[in-house]
């Protein structure tokens, strides 16, 4: 039986952090048996706000040996680097005469990228969810695992594929967000306020490729109280965020006891003790992110093997991108 096709794309700016792993590359690591998957590192998308390429290389670099060395496996699925599968700008092309003026300035990341860089609001930026698009439909994806911020993306990639289809025949399937629905983890910054983010607030965000010190003085650092004025008390969003790091690093036991420490403690009887917890909790997340850390740096010294392992996804990229353009061209062109 043929399986259904998964693709998603990683945009190469900033760093890697825990809710990247929990919300995303764990997903796509329990996929990649389960689905023919795609995945990629999207070096185009990257130019529409960061037209200074100096680190791009650098950057893509280090997103292909942080996935790996999460457990994505370039033997299992197609790994690439957008930029290596030309046929996705050919399709690109063709999706641009279908997409509106009016719909792409109504798009909520574009609006938002014009407030943020008022000084280059270029045409790559308005056109950014046609690109995404071809990026999906050049595999005829039908799953795309991503956060709720992509959803009107996805919506719009749907819209394109259908025009497509109504205007010059059945060639893409439509594409829909995918994610684990229940189990969809989401991690608060240090600080309890948003989520940890790429590239602001660096202090209060956890990076894969942290060090040990670092980790430790970011989570002794992470907002807490006085402890709960009742027992059983609801926590609030930073405490109950030092709890959901703790489910996922540390033990059942260790959880258990700081869970019932808190819910033991009121005014006048505090038991629970947050600087006994995040000193655990930081020994734990240690654990856990050091041996990612450290398989990333060693796979982004070796370049032989991280341009093999680029060049063997584009190979398999390419063949797939090759067969629906085929069938793009013939549907448009005759
Ligand atoms: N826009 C996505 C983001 O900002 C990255 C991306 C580019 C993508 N192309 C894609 C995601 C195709 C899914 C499918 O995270």
């Amino acid at each position: 039986m043929n399986k259904e096709v998964v693709l998603s794309g990683i945009r190469p700016t900033g760093f890697l952090h825990l809710g990247n792993y929990f919300g995303a590359m764990r997903n796509y690591v329990k996929m990649q048996d389960e689905f023919n998957c795609y995945f990629f590192v999207a070096n185009w998308h990257a130019l529409t706000t960061h037209p200074d390429t100096r680190e791009l290389k650098t950057a893509v670099h280090r997103v292909v040996a942080e996935n790996v060395a999460c457990g994505l496996n370039p033997e299992k699925v197609a790994f690439y680097v957008q930029s290596d599968v030309p046929e996705i700008a050919e399709l690109y092309l063709f999706l641009n005469m279908l997409a509106y003026m009016g719909e792409l300035e109504k798009t909520v990341t574009f609006k938002e990228k014009v407030r943020l860089q008022p000084d280059n609001v270029n045409a790559g930026l308005l056109t950014y969810p046609v690109l995404q698009a071809a990026d999906i439909l050049i595999h005829r994806a039908v799953k795309v695992p991503v956060g709720k911020d992509q959803e009107q993306h996805l919506e719009m990639a749907r819209n394109f594929a259908d025009r497509f289809n109504y205007r010059y025949g059945e060639v893409f399937p439509l594409p829909k967000a995918f994610n684990y629905g229940g189990e969809l983890i989401k991690i608060l910054s240090l600080t309890g306020e948003g989520k940890m983010s790429k590239s602001e607030n660096q202090m209060a965000t956890l990076y894969l490729a942290d060090d040990d010190d670092t980790i430790r003085k970011k989570i002794m650092k992470a907002k807490t109280d006085q402890g709960p004025a009742e027992p059983n008390s609801v926590k609030p969003d930073y405490i109950e965020n030092l709890f959901t790091m703790m489910r996922l690093v540390s033990t059942t036991d260790t959880v258990a006891k700081f869970e019932q420490d808190f819910n033991n403690s009121a005014t006048g009887n505090v038991i629970i003790r947050y600087g006994d917890m995040k000193k655990q909790l930081a020994e734990d997340m240690i654990s856990f992110i050091r041996p990612i850390r450290e398989k990333a740096a060693d796979l982004q010294q070796n370049h032989a093997l991280l341009d093999k392992i680029i060049k063997q996804g584009a190979d398999k990229a390419r063949q797939s991108a090759d067969a629906t353009i085929q069938l793009v061209r013939k549907a448009v062109l005759g």
